[in-house]
């Protein structure tokens, strides 16, 4: 028997579905079960819905979020940005001050460095999906307290099932940790893949970090080579 969050989904995906059909022209339904299943209709039919809810949902309930105190002293929600059925999933930790003012995941100095790094995959950023764990900016780039992560990260995670990308790779320290509930340096985490939910996770140096140490760019590189093999 489905959850209850599961059923809600589902009758979602139901309802969509039908005013899709009736959209399409379909007026009746014939009532079958089991193998003596008929066709529904006899006219082309839309692909049946995904369950996964849709990023527009989730960025719908997000609303403008007053979950936490981050909402005082930010200027834009940092939501995500990228396709939708992206197969690699970026995750960093937080808005800084440019993201913060466009309203748009690494914009800065640092998200510079890492749109090159998408480009050199062979990606451009709108193919892949690039989002934060905390959606708004902690002032002064402090890190983010316990209770905006577990407001906020709930959001990341509904964008991660949403858009099931083949992988993941998580930017940074407080994004790899909070991804894998680890404790364990990225020093130690990254290089190699880890399990989140039945998608492999690369936990990988922050592009802000690799400004500071340009010198592990290299082991970067190395890590998103790991990544790329598991696209072909
Ligand atoms: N650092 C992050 O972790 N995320 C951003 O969006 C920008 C900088």
């Amino acid at each position: 028997m489905a959850e209850p969050d599961e059923r809600v989904l589902l009758a979602g995906a139901l309802k969509r579905y039908l005013e899709e059909l009736r959209d399409t022209g379909v007026e009746e339904l014939e009532y079958a079960t089991g193998a003596a299943a008929a066709p529904v209709s006899q006219t082309q039919s839309p692909a049946p819905p995904s369950l996964a809810e849709s990023l527009e949902d989730i960025r719908n309930e997000l609303g403008d979020c007053r979950r936490c105190q981050l909402c005082e002293t930010r200027q834009n929600i940092v939501f995500g940005v990228g396709s939708d059925s992206a197969k690699v999933l970026f995750v960093g930790e937080a808005p800084g001050r440019d993201e913060d003012l466009q309203g748009e995941p690494f914009v800065g100095e640092a998200g510079q460095l890492l749109t090159k790094m998408i480009k050199a995959m062979g990606y451009e950023r709108s193919e892949v999906y690039i989002c934060n764990v905390i959606k708004c900016r902690p002032p002064e780039n402090r890190n983010p307290l316990p209770a905006e992560i577990d407001n906020c990260s709930p959001f990341m995670q509904r964008q991660i099932k949403s858009i099931a990308p083949k992988a993941i790779v998580a930017l940074g320290t407080f994004s790899s940790q909070t991804l894998l509930g680890s404790k364990e340096p990225i020093s130690k985490l990254r290089g190699h893949f880890h399990d989140y939910h039945g998608i492999p996770l690369m936990p990988t140096f922050h592009p802000a970090f690799l400004l500071r140490s340009p010198e592990k760019k290299r082991e970067v590189w190395s890590d998103l080579q790991q990544v790329m093999k598991l696209m072909v």
